[in-house]
């Protein structure tokens, strides 16, 4: 008898900590987490690398089959390659935030990481994190979560998370760039940040880290059986 392994997809604004929260929840239960907002990031790497203008849909869209982008999930942790280059220690840049938004409301762009995201997803036992896993990657995951906190929660916490860093910013700024990064992402064309009907909500504005971690992890129990 063993644990049946599921699909987990957890969307929600940025900043609601999917990532950090993801990754503990797959290291505990031993599932491979997969971050693809680090997918949509390692392209705006690409695009700004090679000197393509972000507005320049068709530039955009000529680059991806030469991208030759590939991930490496674990429980802990989603590397992300390009051409072989281990590039995710400079995919949080504020120059990635500031642009990758443009770059993930281009439909070719997400289809091209659609594709590998499903593909990655098929080995079972996985927790998928972004804005558009349980409306379009994976929308038969046995559990969907919509984690989210209020704008100020979620700007405080990443404001805490640079501090120190060569990507300090003041709150203001961050408040500024979480609030227009919440309106693209709910408001583009292509696949918008939407909770889905049958996703559970998390709002972990009064919530620890710790209790958020182990809110979802019942989920998760509650949803998978024994066969
Ligand atoms: O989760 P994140 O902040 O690393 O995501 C970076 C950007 O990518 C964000 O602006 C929204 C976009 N994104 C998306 O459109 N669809 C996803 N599945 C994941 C991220």
């Amino acid at each position: 008898m063993s644990l049946k392994k599921i699909a987990v997809a957890i969307d929600g604004p940025a900043g609601a900590g999917k990532s950090s929260i993801s990754k503990v929840v797959a290291n505990q239960l031993d599932y491979l987490y997969i971050d693809t907002g680090a997918m949509y990031r390692a392209v705006t790497w690409a695009v700004l690398h090679e000197h393509i203008d972000v507005h320049n849909q068709q530039a955009v869209e000529q680059l991806l089959p030469s991208l030759n982008l590939s991930m490496e999930p674990t429980e802990t942790a989603c590397k992300v390659f390009i051409g072989g280059e281990n590039i995710t220690d400079f995919i949080r840049q504020p120059k990635i935030n500031d642009n990758v938004s443009i770059i993930a409301s281009y439909k070719a762009v997400r289809q091209y990481l659609v594709e590998r995201q499903r593909a990655m997803a098929a080995v079972g036992g996985v927790i998928l994190d972004g804005r558009d896993i349980g409306s379009v990657v994976l929308p038969k995951a046995e559990l969907k979560i919509y984690l989210t906190a209020s704008v100020e929660t979620r700007a405080k916490r990443r404001w805490l998370e640079v501090q120190g860093t060569p990507n300090e910013l003041p709150l203001e700024d961050i408040i500024a760039s979480v609030t227009e990064r919440d309106e693209m992402d709910k408001n583009r064309k292509e696949s918008p940040l939407v909770q889905v009907p049958d996703a559970v909500l998390v709002d972990s504005s009064d919530m620890t880290f710790d209790e958020t971690v182990a809110h979802i992890l019942s989920l998760v129990e509650a949803r998978t059986n024994y066969e």
